[in-house]
């Protein structure tokens, strides 16, 4: 069977599978449960400063044909509480990135200083939800501000920093361009794409939030061209995310440049399962193929015949 593991941002990761952030719980048993169903690692709940219960319900609608729309509103027990669930997955053996959003360079430095503090592997910097006022897609939209705080958390914690940008803009590899200046290790891409779905019966947006993020296999292509671009743009690993369901969709991503995936909504579809299932289908798929190691096959679209 072709190797799968891979070496991203200086990590060492048993498969390129990574669980998304916010997608299966945020408890420490959820996240050793996806790293005993075959994660290659996993992301926590981006984590605050401060304890948040995030949008009354509806917060999330389920489309079968292409995803989901959320704005869950980033819920969290904040970072005096969360430590004791990163100890749980830990306890399992579970490889650990954590999450953490802030409104400021100051607020994501110490709280990336905190996390940094409680055996995770890296820091993903949520510079990308859509949905979240005062944060994510918010300061997370201009170059300048990106650098800033990727820069001073960079400063302030010893372990690689990912930073997760936003598709929602027009030159997203120009926000991974200012995250590698900042020092970042990574980037992920993408977070969910702004979006809005209207109950014509109740004449009102049918999440409680009003707008929120698409995932699934709808940004697919989304995610893709983002990948792509970003590739082509900077020098550090890129991690896809964005559709991820099968091992088709994965291989398409690290042929656009990915080293590293991250799955979300394929969980909501699939169950946890998804991770094993995924991990033996791209080992076949890349035996047909004729490729004996996943890093060999990261950004071979590329290469002009
Ligand atoms: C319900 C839900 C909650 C999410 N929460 C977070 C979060 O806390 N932090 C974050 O960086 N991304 C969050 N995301 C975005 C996912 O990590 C991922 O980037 C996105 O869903 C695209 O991947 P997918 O199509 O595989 O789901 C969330 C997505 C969903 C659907």
């Amino acid at each position: 069977m072709a190797d799968l593991s891979v070496r991203c941002a200086g990590v060492p990761l048993r498969n390129p599978f990574l669980l998304a952030s916010g997608i299966w719980g945020e408890s420490g048993d959820s996240l050793a449960g996806a790293w005993r169903a075959g994660a290659g690692g996993v992301i926590t709940k981006s984590i605050g400063s401060a304890p948040r219960p995030g949008y009354p319900n509806p917060t999330v609608e389920t489309y079968e044909r292409w995803g989901l729309l959320n704005a869950m509103g980033l819920p969290n027990p904040g970072i005096d509480e969360y430590p004791t669930e990163i100890e749980a997955a830990r306890r399992a053996g579970a490889t650990i990135i954590g999450s953490v959003f802030g409104g400021s360079a100051e607020e994501f430095a110490t709280l990336a200083h905190r996390m940094a503090t409680t055996g995770v592997v890296a820091i993903e910097l949520n510079l990308s939800c859509p949905h979240a006022e005062g944060f994510g897609t918010e300061v997370g939209s201009d170059p300048g501000e990106v650098e800033e705080i990727v820069r001073s958390v960079v400063a302030r914690v010893k372990l690689p920093v990912i930073a997760k940008i936003t598709p929602n803009t027009s030159d997203p590899a120009a926000l991974a361009a200012a995250a590698e200046h900042g020092g970042a290790a990574a980037i992920s891409a993408i977070n969910t794409l702004r979006a809005l779905a209207i109950d014509v019966r109740l004449r009102r947006p049918v999440l409680s939030h009003g707008i929120g993020g698409l995932s699934g296999s709808a940004i697919k292509p989304v995610g893709l061209a983002c990948v792509w671009q970003i590739y082509e743009q900077v020098s550090i690993p890129v991690i896809g995310v964005g559709g991820i369901m099968n091992a088709e969709d994965a291989l398409e991503y690290v042929m656009a440049g990915a080293r590293a995936l991250e799955i979300g909504t394929a969980i909501t579809f699939g169950g946890i399962g998804v991770f094993a299932r995924l991990a033996h289908d791209l080992s076949a798929l890349l035996d047909d193929l004729g490729i004996s190691r996943l890093e060999e096959a990261v950004g071979v679209a590329h290469s002009k015949p």
